[in-house]
């Protein structure tokens, strides 16, 4: 069913006029008893939200801030999108998706980031998809960059990193999208899907997201408190920048409805999770791949979602050492899933992992092999038949059941098994 409004102008119905909008998810996402992980960690309420399934063709937590972001694109008439992100960027990823659906093109500024398996697919995919890939060095030229775009480029709509404000300049309009989601998940307590969160465990990489919810509890007056974890250096996530976009956003929300709680939030509404992050974006760290393993075996499976190591996984190990501590037995505690589900294997194949057509700029980045069929250089016919093929999982031997000594005799397993070190974090 198509929304006509987010239920934040239901309540606050003087920003309907006022604050762009368009509907692109399916809300409101599920909440659902992780029943097994409790078991397994003696917990009795642990719960996930599933923004990973807000749309059909990609979930995430992205799609509710582009709501608000793209309805004022589609306003501005503007029909370039241009954003940046790491080389394995999701909100990049998002962006093209949500681009394609309305006809805009997209123009994605892509500066390094540690190499994976899923950097080598986010590009794959960005180019597939119809989106412009361009590569920056380093932050100084990013800079320069989208600076040149805000001052030259009239017919682009440059959204920032992560579609939140970047050290307080910028936009709350994606900020704007998880405070909505605050109001979502009151209709659901309220209906007795979930009890009253006492904490929501949310990944921070660029504020928008952990902000918009914190700014959404104090504003509906939930007790829940917010445990952002951060994913991203300290020098953009940290408690002072975290509290500056949640007023941000209330602040807008003034401008345009004098009826809006005026409240500040000081660093003390929230708690941030700093331990979780490793020595830099993207690393992976043992807590987060051990979170993403144990999920996907206990929940994952059955629920079908997945989560990953940049940011889900870092967040998710968080609640689980939270959840262990026994002064936390008895809280309930949210993991907000802003990852995405929605399968994207047929795309996957269609790029034929072609990335010779990508700009040369990116070719490096497929200098080492992730994948068994490289590897064992499997011919076209026989890669075509295999399911671990061009799937999201990398590692053949998690797509295909291989016996114990089937792995010890495999040169891809052998290879593929440690190819990325884990950080001790
Ligand atoms: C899966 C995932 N979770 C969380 C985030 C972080 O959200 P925010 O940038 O609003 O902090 C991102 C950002 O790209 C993301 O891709």
């Amino acid at each position: 069913m198509v929304r006509d409004k987010p239920i934040l102008f239901e309540r606050y119905p003087n920003l309907k006029d006022r604050i762009p909008w368009v509907a692109i998810g399916n809300y409101p996402t599920p909440v659902q008893k992780m029943e097994n992980l409790g078991k397994e960690l003696e917990h009795n309420n642990l719960w996930i939200k599933r923004d990973d399934i807000s749309t059909d063709f990609y979930g995430g937590n992205k799609i509710r801030k582009y709501e608000f972001v793209y309805g004022k694109i589609l306003k501005s008439g503007k029909k370039i999108v241009a954003t940046a992100g790491g080389i394995g960027t999701n909100h990049g990823l998002a962006a093209v998706f949500v681009g394609n659906q309305f006809g805009l093109k997209t123009r994605l500024y892509l500066f390094p980031q540690p190499l994976t398996w899923h950097v080598q697919r986010s590009l794959l995919l960005y180019h597939y998809l119809g989106a412009k890939i361009i590569f920056v060095k380093g932050v100084y030229r990013l800079i320069l960059r989208l600076l040149g775009i805000r001052l030259f480029k009239r017919n682009y709509y440059l959204i920032l990193i992560g579609a939140s404000p970047l050290l307080g300049i910028g936009t709350s309009l994606g900020t704007l999208g998880f405070v909505n989601a605050v109001f979502e998940l009151k209709k659901q307590i309220d209906a007795g899907e979930i009890p009253m969160p006492d904490y929501i465990f949310i990944p921070c990489g660029s504020t928008g997201t952990a902000a918009g919810l914190i700014a959404g509890c104090k504003i509906v007056g939930l007790k829940t408190k917010i445990r952002p974890v951060r994913v991203a250096d300290a020098i953009v996530i940290n408690t002072k920048n975290i509290a500056r976009t949640a007023n941000k956003v209330i602040k807008l929300l003034l401008k345009y409805d004098k009826s809006v709680p005026d409240i500040i939030i000081n660093e003390n509404d929230f708690d941030l999770e700093i331990d979780y992050y490793g020595s830099n974006y993207g690393v992976k760290t043992k807590r987060g791949q051990a979170a993403v393993d144990k999920i996907y075996e206990l929940e994952g499976k059955q629920k079908d979602f997945k989560i990953e190591t940049t940011y889900t996984g870092k967040t998710l190990a968080a609640m689980i050492d939270f959840a262990k501590q026994p002064e936390n037995k008895e809280k309930v505690l949210l993991f907000w899933n802003t990852y995405n589900s929605v399968s994207l294997d047929e795309h996957l194949k269609n790029t034929n992992f072609n990335y010779t057509q990508l700009p040369k700029k990116f070719h490096k980045f497929y200098e080492t092999s992730f994948q068994c069929w490289r590897i064992k250089k499997c011919l076209e016919q026989k890669r075509k038949k295999c399911p671990a093929y061009l799937c999201d999982e990398y590692r053949c031997w998690k797509v295909k059941v291989c016996s114990e000594q089937e792995r010890k005799n495999c040169i891809a397993y052998n290879q593929l098994k440690d190819i990325i070190k884990l950080e001790e974090a």
